[in-house]
């Protein structure tokens, strides 16, 4: 069964081609980064008309002649004027082509992309076989701990109660006049002070360090907090603080720390970025530890664009191995948004009655396991 998937929550417009729900038939992602770059972030605005100049161009791309038995569509979380118009390009595709829709929480998706594959299925685990599971969504806008007991099936137990990961980043990132999207520059930055390189202008030259195994964050590197919140925080709203954490602390640290102390080279820029992302990356693999403790998981699935980020795959991996549970990373091209997901995950959640997500409309604030 060939499902077309589309993808317009946030800032980037795409379309892709998946059969019976894992092997990769194309995959077309247009990313608005460049257009959003000047405002160091996304503008809603200029997002949603973006999503309308570039879908049909991506939709056509994508489906490349091949059939299709079924739409897909993202209908939440994410922002309502750019999820309109990927909604709104699903029900005409599913009208015209005369085939069910299928409505699929982004979220969910995310934690689908460890399962997609570049052919037929090979002898990686599938979803059922790797249930019950502990998922980890880490993106620009979510990170959420989800309990999935069985494939299709998701409980939060823990979350973020202000920054996500990936704006934590973000926001440092832009703090230090370093860019937009912050992850990824970090990222660099980190591997480039681990290093102990003195020249930060050549990003290809970054980027290919690798870490170093014996990672520590000694003097002169400042400690950031680790966002603990306390526990009968209102805010937790019944979740167990353990699995909660916080970062907008983080940043205000950040913020305090550099108006008393401004970095004076990029030397000492690159040291900032590496302690700040300890913080973060130290801080998502302990409440990972901690709810793979609560639970008797058979894998730990990691998804979003934030899980692109080198220290924290190799954390998530020293953790995952010491409590004995598979890790289940997705390739990079599959971390940061893109419609495979939405058309993989789509097909575990056909349901008979077929057209009745043509009555479904956008949901903004859709949190995992809601319908
Ligand atoms: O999943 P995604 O593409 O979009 C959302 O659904 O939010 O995630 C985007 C986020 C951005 O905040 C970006 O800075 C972050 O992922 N990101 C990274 C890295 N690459 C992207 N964060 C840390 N390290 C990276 N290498
Ligand atoms: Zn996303």
């Amino acid at each position: 069964m060939n499902i077309l998937g589309i993808e317009t929550s946030c800032d980037e417009t795409a379309c892709a081609v998946v059969k019976d729900g894992r092997e990769v038939l194309t995959n077309v992602v247009y990313t608005q980064i460049p257009l959003h770059q000047p405002y160091g972030g996304v503008v809603p605005e200029v997002a949603s008309r973006a999503h309308v100049e570039k879908i049909t161009g991506v939709v056509r791309e994508a489906m490349d002649g091949g059939s299709i038995d079924a739409v897909a569509v993202t209908y939440g979380p994410g922002l309502a004027s750019s999820l309109l118009v990927g909604l709104n390009a699903a029900k005409g595709l599913a009208l015209s082509l005369d085939v069910p829709l299928i409505g699929v929480n982004h979220i969910e998706a995310h934690l689908h992309t460890p399962f997609l594959l570049d052919g037929p299925a090979d002898g990686s685990p599938s979803p059922e076989a790797s249930m019950p599971a502990l998922g980890l969504a880490v993106s620009g806008g979510h990170t959420t701990w989800i309990d999935m007991p069985r494939y299709g099936e998701y409980r939060i137990v823990g979350q973020t109660l202000d920054d996500a990961a990936g704006e934590a980043f973000d926001k440092a990132a832009k703090l230090l006049g370093l860019g937009y999207p912050g992850g990824p520059v970090i990222d660099r930055w980190a591997r480039g002070w681990w290093n102990g390189a003195s020249d930060f202008s050549d990003s290809a030259a970054l980027k290919a360090m690798e870490y170093p195994a014996n990672v520590s964050v000694r003097d002169p590197m400042p400690r950031f907090p680790k966002g603990r919140p306390r526990a009968g925080t209102a805010a937790l709203a019944g979740l167990d603080a353990d699995l909660c954490a916080s970062f907008s602390g983080l940043k205000t640290a950040l913020l305090y720390h550099v108006k008393r102390n401004p970095p004076r080279d990029d030397r000492e820029k690159a040291m900032l970025v590496a302690a700040y992302q300890e913080a973060i990356v130290g801080t998502i693999a302990d409440r990972t530890e901690t709810a793979l403790r609560r639970g008797a998981y058979r894998s730990l699935i990691v998804g979003g664009g934030v899980s692109l980020n080198g220290r924290l795959r190799a954390r998530l991996a020293e953790v995952a191995a010491g409590m004995g549970v598979p890790l289940l990373l997705a390739a990079p091209k599959y971390c940061g948004d893109n419609a495979a997901m939405i058309a993989g995950l789509a097909f575990y959640r056909r349901s008979p009655e077929g057209d009745a997500a043509l009555r479904v409309d956008v949901q903004p604030t859709l949190q995992p396991g809601e319908r």
